[in-house]
């Protein structure tokens, strides 16, 4: 029967009246400032939604929306390029740098940074995604053909048998259990100046855990042994980084609410010959190992064959 309009400079109201009749009026209000929309801004992408081959890939749909399922990948890749970029500000890539992306998957991350590193930064990068299997690697090798993306390509072989002559940046995302340690150990042996790694699975110090310092009466509990198995995997890489003259970080990738394999590590190069540091990087290590029980981390037993 009522209604009421609210204007930023009058109210206008309409009412029936007794004999039903429609009324209106207009009553000035004091003016109020409008609704503060500096807020309200787009977001700052490094990567356009519009980019055909995040169609492809089944990110976004024909008109560069992101599909409602993929929103938590876009995410991922999003936050994976704003991690590069303030790291490659810091330690800049050569103008054509060599790449490798191992255990590359369905390509999601890897197209992502060739296309940050050619669009954005305008270098001449060469990307190759190393996937153990072939129907992946034929599909991102066609996606890559079908857009131009000169410079990316796919193969289709084991981490361990990829050995490239320079390497720059080595990536590892989420590459299963010791996959990741066989990427870090390609990467320190080629001397890569980058390395981003995210680990996934961390099986095999879990299986070698005989914890015999203080925390033995917590491990006794699946989860919590599980918790610190994988914290001493992703330390114990990071000190042996260190120890090979990187300097590392370790932080979280993505919230939690997005994926569990949420760590990543970085490591740059430059420190080799603070042998002192080295040194004591590695008597890190050797603590470690003796409190927790650990014969063997995998990433130590590449490094010293
Ligand atoms: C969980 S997926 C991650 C894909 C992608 N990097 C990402 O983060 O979205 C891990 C991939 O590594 C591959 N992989 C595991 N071990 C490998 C190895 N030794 N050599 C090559 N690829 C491997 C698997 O086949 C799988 O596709």
């Amino acid at each position: 029967m009522n209604a009421d309009l609210f204007a930023a400079d009058r109210e206008i109201i309409y009412s029936t009246d007794k004999k039903g009749q429609p009324q209106l009026r207009e009553k000035a209000v004091k003016r109020q400032p409008g609704p503060d929309m500096s807020h309200d801004r787009q977001k700052q992408r490094l990567l356009d939604p519009m980019a055909p081959w995040l169609h492809t890939l089944g990110i976004t749909n024909a008109k560069g929306d992101v599909l409602a399922a993929s929103q938590d990948k876009w995410r991922q890749i999003n936050k994976y390029l704003e991690i590069i970029e303030s790291l490659l500000r810091a330690h800049p890539l050569p103008p054509n740098p060599e790449i490798a992306d191992m255990g590359s998957g369905k390509g999601y991350l890897t197209f992502a940074l060739f296309d940050f590193l050619k669009n954005n930064l305008g270098l001449a990068p060469h990307v190759v995604g190393i996937e153990l299997r072939p129907k992946l690697v034929d599909f991102c090798n066609r996606t890559a053909q079908a857009h131009h993306m000169d410079g990316l390509e796919f193969k289709a072989t084991d981490i361990k048998d990829y050995q490239p002559e320079r390497l720059d940046m080595l990536i590892a995302l989420h590459a299963c259990d010791t996959a990741t340690d066989l990427a870090l150990a390609t990467g320190i042996h080629q001397n890569a100046g980058i390395i981003v790694a995210a680990p996934c699975c961390h099986k095999q110090i879990r299986r070698d855990m005989q914890t015999q310092n203080e925390l033995a009466p917590v491990l006794e509990h699946g989860i919590l042994e599980e918790r610190q198995a994988e914290i001493l995997t992703d330390g114990i890489r990071a000190l042996l980084l260190e120890s090979e003259g990187y300097q590392t970080k370790v932080f979280e990738f993505i919230s939690n609410d997005h994926t569990a394999k949420n760590v990543m590590i970085t490591a740059i190069a430059g420190q080799r010959g603070v042998k002192a540091k080295q040194r004591a990087a590695l008597d890190k290590v050797t603590a470690l190992k003796t409190g927790f029980g650990i014969t063997e981390h995998y990433l130590e037993k590449l490094l010293s064959e």
